[in-house]
């Protein structure tokens, strides 16, 4: 898979979460260099947990700010947040279980989810909260 390259149109128009979208791409970046370098299994779970752990530190900022403005689309995002994590886990079990899932299948589902969900539903909240922010 190709390395994913930051453009202006993902911008939400929120600094502080496009700065947490771009760690996002470096770290599935990351996962897609590990592949490539054929690495260990530990390199892979580790790299897997470090995007699990930094997914979910910016849900919770992004969640805790649409809270806190008020955003009407709230519970939706949070679902959809919801199911990531889900998914996220349910990929770091079966590799843990060596079931056989391939590096290319959990990259395929990030990388699509995050390009989607970036250019989709969080593209919402930008108008709104560009309102309040910088
Ligand atoms: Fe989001």
């Amino acid at each position: 898979m190709q390395a994913l390259v930051w453009e202006d149109r993902f911008s939400v128009g929120i600094r502080q979460f496009d700065q947490h979208h771009k760690i996002l791409f470096e770290m599935i970046n990351s996962l897609i260099f590990a592949q490539e370098d054929n690495s260990d299994p530990d390199v892979i779970k580790n790299t897997m947990e470090q995007l699990r752990s930094y997914t979910l530190f910016h849900f919770v900022a992004e969640e805790a700010m649409l809270k806190h403005f008020g955003f009407e689309g709230l519970d939706e995002h949070i679902a959809e947040h919801g199911e990531l994590l889900q998914q996220v886990i349910v990929y770091q079990d079966r590799v843990a279980a060596n079931d056989g899932v391939t590096l290319d299948e959990i990259l395929d589902f990030l990388a699509g989810w995050l390009l989607d969900h970036t250019l989709g539903m969080d593209q919402e909240y930008g108008p709104f909260l560009s309102r309040y922010s910088d």
